[in-house]
């Protein structure tokens, strides 16, 4: 069988489908329409970042399966490749660390005005020390708050508690019951984390209903020396109203990881000194990319061998006949 991998990835998930199947990797990310044409004959799919809408399905005329190499999916179609038969797959569990750890790195940098401090000294406008410059806040008794209580959401809760923040949690799902008997840590609707935490932190995934869940009347109810922390999806906030928020400094500043229009950023975002602006690098360490990759791979050999897969995400939608 043949196996598409739309862009370079990591060796360890490439070396076992080669044991397995004729693969062509891309040594570049593949194009639209140099995808339409390689993905012609292919009976699986390795991708990472393209959009893999109707138009790409179809071209697929052997697809089986369509394996990303992250835990979110907004990007595919999985209705409609369900409904031709074709199984997605994500990686969910081998980046939980890596992204918690990117969550504390950008709280850490805020708090402490990390990026501001860098340009400063680089600027050469280190003259002196004195008592009053980029002073930041302790994080330690302050609140976290986090919406989307999944994996990544649930990591971050030793690490908040080795810190000494209180944390606060809000969920689609309701509350968790692990969770119940932890005086550190209160299940709240969104709204009320709102009102209370120091730090927002989104890790929802990208659906219709958290498409713009943070829009201006959101941003209105946080503290003014609150921060917002977006390491989900761009479209989770309406970039325009978090600008607005920022220039009148109803809050106090953000550390963005995705973008609305990524990777277009707006010019606004660009020239604040009290946000931090990365790009998507949720996943980017060794380890979670190798697992990622890895993780990819046995997903295309689970199911091209039969074997049934945990991680397939569009189930409802498959036709099976
Ligand atoms: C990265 O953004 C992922 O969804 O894994």
């Amino acid at each position: 069988m043949k196996v598409l991998i739309a862009q370079p990835i990591p060796t360890a998930g490439i070396d076992l489908l080669k044991r397995h199947y004729d693969v062509l990797e891309s040594d570049h990310v593949l194009g639209r329409e140099e995808l339409i044409t390689a993905i012609g004959d292919k009976d699986a799919l390795v991708c990472a970042m393209h959009k893999i809408d109707a138009e790409v399905i179809n071209a697929g005329k052997n697809l089986k399966i369509i394996s990303k190499l992250a835990v979110g999916y907004d990007d595919i179609d999985i209705k409609f490749a369900g409904e031709r038969g074709i199984m997605v797959t994500n990686a969910p569990g081998v980046l939980t660390q890596t992204v918690s750890e990117l969550v504390f790195a950008h709280i850490l940098a805020l708090a402490r005005r990390l990026p501001e401090a860098d340009h400063y000294v680089r600027a050469g406008n280190f003259k002196q020390w004195s008592f009053d410059l980029m002073v930041g806040g302790e994080i330690k008794g302050k609140t976290l708050g986090i919406i989307g209580f999944g994996a990544i959401g649930q990591r971050l809760v030793p690490m908040a508690k080795g810190f000494g923040l209180k944390v606060v949690y809000s969920n689609q799902q309701g509350e968790i019951p692990e969770f119940e008997n932890d005086a550190d840590v209160k299940y709240a609707t969104k709204d009320e984390l709102l009102k209370v935490a120091d730090f927002v932190v989104l890790l929802v995934s990208l659906t219709v209903e958290t498409k713009h869940l943070i829009t201006a009347r959101e941003l209105a109810l946080m503290k003014t020396t609150a921060f917002l922390i977006n390491l989900a999806r761009g479209p989770v906030v309406n970039e325009a109203d978090l600008v607005r928020a920022l220039q009148d400094k109803t809050i106090a500043g953000a550390g963005l990881d995705v973008f609305e229009f990524e990777p277009n950023v707006s010019a606004e975002l660009l020239a604040m000194p009290n946000t931090i602006l990365t790009p998507h690098i949720g996943s980017a360490t060794v380890e979670a990319r190798a697992e990622l990759s890895l993780k990819a791979a046995r997903n295309v050999v689970d199911t091209l061998e039969g074997r049934g897969c945990e991680n397939i995400v569009n189930r409802e939608y498959l036709r099976t006949e």
